[in-house]
């Protein structure tokens, strides 16, 4: 249902006129114990979000109205969830959260191949042409084919258990391409292409590049075998591609680009990691789908989360969403929730077709505190516009150096208390901070595969909750097209080198001048 016709849509419209404000609120010491929840080693307190037990109250009459038990109950069983495109998306099969759509065939069976080829590839079994260990890995993939497993790799460096050096080539810029290929060996180097239509513009030029440098360097075409992998729903395709057929490992289409890191795309995780450590990932995942599918919604994390986020941006005005990872490690997060956020849930038309007539996910764009400190914080704590943030911490001194752990804790947790409670200088209005921005603190006990596995379960299962809220399909990613289309003929003008061409009097002046510019000697 369109969520505005509500009761509680317009109920939550007056109660937003009513709240006290979050300074206030954050005083009041049993709403804290009522808004934390511990799911699988992270800690999601909600205590610094700016509601009272009747928002919380109305939220879940929201939840009840807009259908989200079925709507959870139709992702678990399989259900056509992703309309546009006629599918399900049972990502949890993957990891044990869902029934598997198989029949205990096909997931087992690709997990047992990724099992043995990891294995033997990290004793160094799987050897190069020239008889040599593999010591380095280049993934090739983008989106959903790459975001995933380059996080989860970087950030769980501590827990890699090989000698291999695992890198990523996702964009198109030559540039990428050259640092991914810096300094590699051919004679050592496995490459690994990941595309789940296997006709990806970025993955499928990139792959050519690293076979001819592949070639180029050892005129032995006849190895490409040993040393290029393939992950595909388009088995076809990457059999004409060149890729030998038992290099292929299978994906399906109910699984999702941007929900995939669980499937064979998550291999660069499990050879980093081996395979316990992949399996540890998929543990903490499938925790928290047993966790949606079981728990009330105020105390359910990705349905609560999701319940808070529409309060923000359709009831308080939020414009955007920080994610502020305080550690060095979730660097990348910030870059993968924006394609799971966004990419999910920037839409403008519900389920039916209709055009929405309320905010849907708005920008969501982040960094690594402390720096953001020293840079964009300026805006948050001053600036004009509305916002929500989440903060990430680990609780876990790892590396051993308190002072340091200590003073990011301390920041992290200092921020968030000037978001809530802002701050009034009687004379100086230039240091005025308002305060009142709703933020949620993730505590990771560790940064470990089963805390980061249910961390990125968790926005997962936030993303579909708050599609579902907003009554739209967080599955499909139509907008994408148009701009990939456009650049065909563009191309083709760029690559003419310089002779006009029919294809210009298609173009708006605008693009046809860039276009002549960038041609031009
Ligand atoms: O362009 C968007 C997109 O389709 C994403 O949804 C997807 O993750 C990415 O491109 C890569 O797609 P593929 O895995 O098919 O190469």
């Amino acid at each position: 249902m369109n969520p505005t016709e509500a009761d509680a849509w317009e109920e939550l419209a007056r109660h937003s006129k009513q709240l006290p404000a979050l300074s206030e609120l954050v005083l009041d010491e049993q709403r804290t114990a009522n808004l934390r929840h511990t799911i699988a080693g992270c800690l999601f307190d909600f205590s610094k979000q700016h509601v009272d037990a009747n928002t919380l109250r109305i939220l879940d009459r929201l939840a009840a109205e807009c259908g989200l038990v079925d709507r959870i109950d139709a992702l678990f069983s399989g259900d056509e969830v992703n309309r546009s495109e006629g599918r399900p998306a049972l990502h949890s099969a993957l990891r044990g959260g869902a029934a598997d759509p198989t029949s205990g065939k096909e997931i087992a069976a690709v997990r047992r191949r990724m099992s043995e080829l990891s294995d033997a590839v990290r004793a160094g079994q799987w050897r190069g042409y020239t008889g040599k260990p593999i010591t380095d890995i280049v993934h090739i993939g983008i989106g959903g084919s790459h975001l995933g497993p380059e996080l989860v790799v970087r950030a769980l460096d501590d827990h890699k258990t090989t000698h291999l050096n695992v890198v990523f080539l996702a964009n198109i810029d030559a540039n990428d391409l050259h640092k991914a290929l810096a300094g590699k060996n051919p004679e050592t180097t496995l490459f690994i292409v990941a595309s789940k239509s296997f006709g990806t513009l970025e993955t499928k030029v990139n792959a050519m590049s690293a076979r001819s440098w592949f070639i180029e360097r050892t005129n032995a075409p006849q190895h490409i075998d040993q040393h290029f992998i393939g992950i595909t729903t388009n088995l076809q395709a990457a059999s004409e591609f060149g890729l030998n057929p038992d290099n292929l490992l299978p994906m399906w289409d109910w699984v999702g680009g941007r929900y995939s890191l669980w499937s064979a795309v998550g291999l660069p995780i499990q050879l980093a990691l081996g395979t316990d450590g992949f399996n540890n990932l998929l543990a903490g995942a499938c925790e928290v789908d047993q966790h949606l599918a079981s728990t009330p919604f105020l105390s359910n994390v990705p349905a609560l989360s999701a319940l808070l986020a529409t309060w923000n941006y359709n009831f308080l005005g939020a414009g955007s969403l920080a994610v502020l990872s305080y550690d060095e490690r979730l660097t990348l997060l910030p870059e993968y929730l924006q394609q799971l956020e966004m990419e999910s849930n920037g839409k403008s038309v519900d389920v039916d077709g209709n055009a929405v007539n309320y905010h849907t996910m708005p920008i969501l764009w982040g960094g690594t505190g402390t720096r953001g400190q020293h840079a964009y914080h300026q805006l948050l704590h001053q600036g004009t516009q509305a916002f929500a943030a989440d903060f990430i911490v680990v609780r876990e001194d790892e590396r051993g150096l308190k002072e340091h752990h200590d003073w990011l804790l301390a920041n992290a947790l200092g921020q968030s208390k000037a978001m809530a409670e802002g701050f009034s200088a009687e004379d100086e209005p230039y240091r005025d901070v308002a305060g009142n921005h709703p933020t949620t603190t993730v505590v990771l006990d560790e940064l470990g595969p089963r805390q980061l596995g249910a961390l990125l379960a968790v926005y997962e299962h936030k993303v579909f909750c708050q599609g579902s809220i907003w009554n739209i399909n967080s599955f499909d990613q139509w907008g994408v097209e148009l701009g990939k289309n456009l650049a065909i003929p563009i191309y083709e003008q760029l690559a003419s080198n310089g002779h006009a061409s029919d294809l210009e009097h298609r173009n708006d002046p605008a693009t046809q001048g860039l276009i002549d510019y960038l041609r031009s000697d």
